[in-house]
């Protein structure tokens, strides 16, 4: 391979973090706080990092941040509550209630109840409708739209170009096959998933794969054609001995395995990830803007 690249979703959410404090400093002398509440149910020990990892982020840039954590045995009333006094809040402007929810709860309600203007994950069949529409007032799931400015950041044209999407989750792959397919990306699109049938002869065909089924190293050296993009969305912990943590974290794809095959990857940790809080903080942005009908 010629030019190998490795996809710095640090770098570039550190760019973006950087304008958008610079934008909220600005917002702070109109007298504008943007504020984001995050909601998280129970004790995961994965959605903890995140949750922690948004408020911190929050903290840095300026905004405003609200962490309500609630335990396990919550009950849907009491949790639509929550929802409810958020929506009336006038310091919040962003409300994210951290997924996957303990069983016993219904995630659909909880995503319907939330206002759709302070609906930063993009979740709610109103923002749904307006990324189908291509109406840029609506909000994006943040992992989508941060996998799509990585592939910009980097030049890598998807116009007409051969995109598979593996899994269809309304976090990542339905978003990301629509970003692909929509006047951002114009590209041909495959979704393939579970009940997908010649899963490695379909994989094999794109120039762009987005790995986001949750599923340790399952994109391997075989499913690769030489010169493909590959953008890698699991966060899988897998367990491991010989690691402080007594686990290390791996993406959907077998890193080593295609390194030698593709032009363009991104690594776990340090590649998606970042990106997500960055459009977080972005979609936080955003809504406080036109919640408070700011126009610079
Ligand atoms: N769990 C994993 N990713 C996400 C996300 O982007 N938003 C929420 N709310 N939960 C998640």
């Amino acid at each position: 391979m010629s030019q190998f690249t490795l996809i710095d979703g640090k770098a570039v959410s550190a760019k973006i973090l950087l304008d958008i404090k610079q934008e909220v400093a600005q917002l702070a002398s109109k007298g504008i706080t943007p504020g984001l509440a995050v909601v998280l149910v129970g004790e995961d020990p994965a959605s903890q990092v995140y949750v922690n990892s948004k408020e911190r982020t929050c903290t840095e840039l300026g905004l405003y941040s609200e962490k309500i954590v609630l335990p396990v045995d919550t009950q849907q009333q009491e949790l639509l509550a929550v929802v409810h006094r958020l929506n009336a809040s006038n310091k919040v402007h962003g409300i994210l209630v951290q997924s996957p929810l303990p069983a016993h709860l219904n995630e659909e309600e909880i995503v319907r109840a939330i206002n759709p203007n302070k609906d930063v994950d993009g979740f709610h069949p109103e923002n749904v409708a307006k990324l189908t529409m291509e109406d840029s007032t609506g909000f994006v799931a943040c992992t989508p739209a941060g996998c799509m400015e990585l592939l910009k950041h980097y030049n890598i044209e998807t116009e007409g170009k051969e995109a598979v999407v593996i899994g269809r989750s309304l976090i990542v792959g339905k978003p990301m096959a629509l970003l692909l397919m929509g006047k951002q990306g114009q590209a041909t699109v495959t979704v393939v998933h579970s009940r997908t049938k010649n899963t490695s002869e379909v994989i094999k065909r794109a120039d762009i794969i987005i790995a986001a089924l949750g599923k340790s190293e399952f994109v391997t050296a075989k499913d690769v054609k030489d010169g493909a993009v590959i953008i890698d969305v699991g966060i899988n912990r897998v367990e491991d001995e010989s690691n402080p943590r007594g686990y290390r974290l791996t993406g959907d794809v077998d890193f080593n395995a295609v390194k030698e095959q593709c032009s363009a990857i991104t690594p776990v940790p340090g590649g998606v990830g970042p990106m997500t809080i960055a459009m977080l903080m972005k979609n936080t942005l955003k809504a406080a803007k036109q919640l408070e009908n700011y126009t610079d």
